[in-house]
């Protein structure tokens, strides 16, 4: 399973890059795979992007401590995002009523919500020994849900 491999090399890589330390990853064949149709698997990999842009602009905001900076970067990908996937999802197991399975759904408000806490933290002007945890927050829900979600290559989806 070739994405699989994938999503846990980029859990590994941003867990590297955050937190300077390796986690014990999940086997490949612990993740849970989801089916999704064109829609949803564009639309989750452009939200994913602009994660990760959001993650980096964050990091480029504290180094600076432009904490104006920061609390935009974070409000940009706050709870104000839920909804861009979770509409048009189609998975097979547990499904939400959207097709995700809930607690894929749920893992992913949780990260949303992570962010806006760090942007009202930033925004009362950014004390970094509390923005930092905020920040490992938000870095523990992409690393949670890498470890236990990859998405099944389209081809290997039809024939469900
Ligand atoms: C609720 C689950 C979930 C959360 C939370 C999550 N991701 Fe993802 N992410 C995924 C899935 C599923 C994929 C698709 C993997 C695949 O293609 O098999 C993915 C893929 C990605 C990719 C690759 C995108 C591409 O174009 O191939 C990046 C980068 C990424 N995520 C970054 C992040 C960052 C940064 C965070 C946290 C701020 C995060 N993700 C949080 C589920 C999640």
């Amino acid at each position: 399973m070739r994405a699989a491999r994938r999503v846990k090399a980029h859990a590994w890589l941003l867990a590297l890059a955050v937190f300077g330390a390796w986690p014990v990853a999940a086997s490949a064949s612990e993740t849970i795979g989801l089916c999704v149709n064109d829609a949803t698997r564009d639309t989750l990999h452009s939200e994913m992007r602009q994660l990760l842009g959001a993650l980096h602009g964050i990091h480029l905001a504290l180094a600076e401590r432009d904490f104006e900076a920061l609390t935009a970067r974070a409000e940009a990908v706050g709870s104000a995002m839920t909804g861009q996937v979770e509409g048009k999802g189609h998975a097979h197991q547990h499904a939400h009523p959207s097709g995700l399975p809930h607690d894929f759904v749920k893992l992913g408000r949780a990260t949303h919500a992570a962010f806006d806490d760090l942007a009202d933290l930033s925004r009362e002007g950014g004390r970094p020994r509390e923005l930092l945890p905020a920040l490992a927050k938000v870095t523990a829900g992409c690393v949670g849900c890498h470890e236990q979600y990859r998405l099944v290559p389209a081809a290997n989806c039809a024939a469900d």
